[in-house]
């Protein structure tokens, strides 16, 4: 039974016997895109010749899998699928409308959440395809990889489905990471870390390079999608909780859904490929990653004072900011690295209920069971 609730065990998947693994088994020329000359005479692929980065073993070859945490991850993906449109925007579209549907500060709120989220499903895509996928050099991860990108790409639609069914201004929503600072901070943060890798030149397999490989790996999913998101997720689940826009409220609770095997999923590759390379995970570059963790916890505190400077019920910036701080010791003890700051306690309880799909089973079961029976139909 697969469990991708926030309480995972950190890298449970990881078997210290692939430390082993080489990445050099003679088994042909090195091609990481699979595109290369095809080698007529390589043996065929085992799975000890499988790799995470710098493999040697062809990676058209899908079998044997070496890495069942990968494949499981792709299978509960299509387990999940969804699409915005299913859900009805009729009382957030009334509620948005009329006067005194929301505070002012809600209003401020959700255009923020919604300018951040917008931008940055696209930043996170484009990072996979062009960054990610490039250098990750096996093909059960590139399949949930493919896989991911497509959510992305769900995740991205429901923001043009929201701004369409709310008239709202799509020029001022999709340029917020541009125009608004609390937002171009931390996406020009992130994509500090990325940008070498998109260089055409880039290529993993010395030390150095693999650490900037590592670096973008922990920008993306563990701060990006890992701990930025989250803030944004307990912003509207809140309002959701006060029964304010529950049309956006589901959709959230699907991409969260969604996002938590994402951020699984890269816990158990950075996890892995320390693993297998033990050279890269130095006390110097452990402790790189820590001020990582701790200036995106507090670019999110700042994005907090922004977009909420009065706050609401049950939810400001001050106990967004120790929501960060929860978080992100949390994600240090996923990396197996000690926390940030000093012990707080959870301000959102109520998101671990959120997360844990299991107690939402009625709620989800029927979309889900729809989309498995899809399976049998016919396509003449
Ligand atoms: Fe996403
Ligand atoms: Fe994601």
């Amino acid at each position: 039974m697969l469990d991708w609730i926030e309480n995972d065990t950190p890298s449970a998947s990881t078997n210290a016997t692939d430390a082993a693994a080489s990445s050099d088994t003679g088994n042909g020329t090195a091609d990481a895109t699979g595109l290369g000359e095809i080698d007529r005479f390589g043996g065929r692929v085992t799975v000890s010749d499988k790799a995470m980065i710098n493999s040697r073993a062809d990676v058209n070859q899908l079998l044997p899998l070496k890495y069942g945490w990968a494949w499981d991850k792709y299978l509960a993906g299509c387990n999940n699928h969804w699409m915005p449109t299913e859900v009805s925007m009729q009382a957030d579209i009334a509620l948005w409308k009329s006067r005194d549907g929301l505070t002012d500060d809600e209003r401020r709120m959700l255009k923020r959440n919604l300018g951040f989220f917008a931008a940055s499903e696209s930043l996170v895509a484009n990072n996979i395809v062009l960054a990610i996928y490039r250098h990750l050099t096996n093909p059960e991860c590139r399949q949930y990889l493919l896989r991911q990108a497509f959510e992305e790409a769900v995740h991205t639609h429901t923001f043009q489905y929201i701004v369409e069914s709310l008239g709202l201004d799509e020029g001022e929503l999709f340029n917020m990471y541009r125009e608004v600072p609390s937002i171009t901070d931390k996406a020009a943060w992130a994509l500090h870390y990325t940008r070498h890798l998109d260089d055409p030149n880039f290529a993993t397999g010395t030390p150095e390079r693999d650490q900037d490989f590592l670096r973008d790996l922990v920008a993306f999913y563990v701060v990006f999608e890992g701990m930025w998101f989250y803030t944004g997720f307990a912003q509207i689940l809140s309002l959701g909780r006060r029964n304010k826009m529950l049309g956006i409220a589901e959709q959230y609770q699907y991409i969260l859904r969604d996002e938590s095997i994402h951020l699984n999923f890269g816990i158990d590759v950075i996890n892995q490929i320390k693993a297998e390379n033990p050279h890269l995970w130095t006390a110097e570059f452990q402790e790189e990653i820590r001020a990582m963790l701790r200036d995106a916890a507090e670019l999110e505190a700042a994005y907090g004072r922004d977009t909420m400077p009065n706050g609401f019920l049950g939810l400001n910036a001050q106990l967004c900011e120790q929501y960060m701080h929860f978080i992100a010791n949390r994600r240090c003890g996923q990396l197996g690295l000690a926390p940030v700051f000093a012990e707080v306690e959870n301000p959102f309880p109520w998101m671990s209920e959120a997360m844990d799909l299991k107690k939402e089973k009625n709620f989800f079961e029927t979309r889900v069971i729809e989309y498995q029976n899809g399976g049998a139909l016919s396509w003449d």
